[in-house]
């Protein structure tokens, strides 16, 4: 509880853990294969719309319910509307987060495998054909299972370990480095044959490719990739101090996180193009890519065991506060202790995990509603939860509770004008519901 009310130093130390949680695979992994399944630009183009327009108001109000009432989604919904039924969101929270965390380790567990790989030097190769090869021998088959098992114990072992604080101090430092791999690779980009062709298929929007499913993927990505729609950035929030421009942090950490997707466009597409492999590979296109990039590097595999070892930091700083959800809600509200949670909480995920893994493998076959276990996790939390959870957010924030609050917090308690507050009222008031009813509703051909 003490820890609980405790507050971040600085105004860095807030936004170096708001940009921790919203930067991993969402950027480097999810943005450009999901980009890269829904027609490039036409998607990034909805992407960055929804980002700005839709993610960033909501974002406001996470944090203003977060810092206003200094508890997790359960407490926040409770303490600014007593009585009230909007607690029941955070069940959709756990939901969301239990899912991703599952499909997430398996990811992330391919970033621990390769980090390996590189070491042993195993992750060289020169054609598609090989990259594939190797990109089925190290995902399918039960392999996967272990490392999803491996990543899942490190995420454990940070919870409980009390070494938060040590990821904290070491991504501090390690984050900004990922950051600058990312331009490099960028820059190497460049030098690319294909890069005509990556840049055109990322920045040259072709309208006709906007199809509902492009503008429902495109806002699940933007919820996904700033952590939103499940709590994580209001209880971030609760320990936010009172002098910290809640606006300028949203900002700050949106347009940090789009420019590490962007980047990592930069990064792939060229590459897609250069080496023939399809853009609409799935969640395997990263991986199968990355490889190639740096074998055509000199010591490409310093380069690449570097790369995947920052990603598997990005990953568990993510993962860290995708769990926190179902701890915070079995500590608090089931009264459970902290151990206990993180264990139930971990078990769930690994049960899920596993399910994730096999999709690849085994259970490839097994699909519900067309997807793979894998997919499914992926577009029930993504695409249908974390929504949910904003529009809830949006409503609650801009219609039922007492307007003063989302002034107050604003406005650091009236210390300065913050002049944006009438479009971000706008915004939560109507813009963003009926965006995100409008988009689902056009997604199940209702409209
Ligand atoms: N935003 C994280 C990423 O981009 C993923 C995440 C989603 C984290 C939801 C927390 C909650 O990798």
């Amino acid at each position: 509880m003490i820890e609980k009310r405790a507050v971040f130093a600085t105004r860095f130390a807030a936004v170096a853990t708001t940009v921790g949680s919203a930067v991993g695979l969402g950027n480097i992994w999810r943005f450009p294969y999901e980009a890269g399944m829904h027609g490039g630009a036409a998607f990034i183009l909805c992407y960055l719309a929804f980002v700005f327009a839709i993610a960033l108001p909501v974002l406001c109000a996470e944090f203003a319910m977060g810092r206003d009432t200094r508890s997790n989604i359960f407490g926040a919904f409770r303490k600014l509307c007593p009585g009230g039924a909007w607690h029941y969101v955070g069940y959709v929270a756990i939901l969301a987060s239990l899912l991703i965390l599952s499909f997430y380790s398996v990811v992330a567990g391919w970033t621990v495998e390769y980090t390996l790989a590189s070491v042993c030097g195993k992750l060289n190769f020169a054609d598609a054909a090989t990259g594939h090869g190797q990109f089925v021998e190290l995902t399918t088959g039960w392999r996967p299972v272990v490392w999803t098992v491996i990543f899942l114990l490190c995420n454990v072992c940070v919870l409980m370990g009390g070494v938060t604080k040590g990821i904290e101090r070491m991504s501090n430092i390690l984050m900004p480095l990922l950051f600058v791999l990312l331009v490099a690779f960028c820059i190497n980009s460049f030098t690319m044959p294909g890069f005509a062709d990556g840049i055109r298929f990322l920045f040259s929007p072709d309208f006709s490719k906007i199809t509902p499913a492009v503008l429902l993927s495109a806002l699940g990505q933007a919820f996904f990739s700033l952590s939103l729609g499940l709590g994580c950035m209001m209880t971030y929030a609760s320990y936010f101090s009172d002098r910290n421009r809640l606006g300028t942090t949203a900002f700050t950490t949106a347009m940090l996180d789009t420019l590490v997707a962007i980047l990592a466009g930069i990064i792939i597409f060229p590459a897609v193009f250069s080496f023939g492999i399809s853009p609409g590979s799935g969640p395997t296109l990263v991986f199968e890519v990355l490889p190639f990039i740096f074998s055509q590097l000199p010591a490409g595999a310093v380069w690449s065991t570097l790369f995947f070892m920052l990603l598997f930091l990005a990953s568990i700083t993510s993962t860290v506060s995708m769990s926190e959800i179902s701890i915070t809600f079995l500590c608090e509200e089931k009264k459970m202790s902290r151990r206990s949670a993180t264990l139930l909480s971990s078990a769930i995920a690994l049960v899920g995990g596993v399910l994730c893994a096999l999709s690849f493998g085994p259970l490839r076959g097994f699909t519900i509603g067309g997807m793979t276990v894998f997919d499914l996790f992926d577009y029930v939390s993504s695409n249908i939860c974390l929504p949910l959870g904003g529009m809830a957010v949006s409503i609650f924030v801009g219609w039922v509770i007492d307007r003063r609050m989302l002034r107050r917090q604003m406005t650091d308690g009236g210390a300065f004008r913050f002049r944006l507050l009438p479009v971000l009222v706008f915004c939560l008031r109507w813009l963003c519901p009926a965006a995100i009813l409008l988009i689902f509703l056009n997604s199940i051909g209702l409209i």
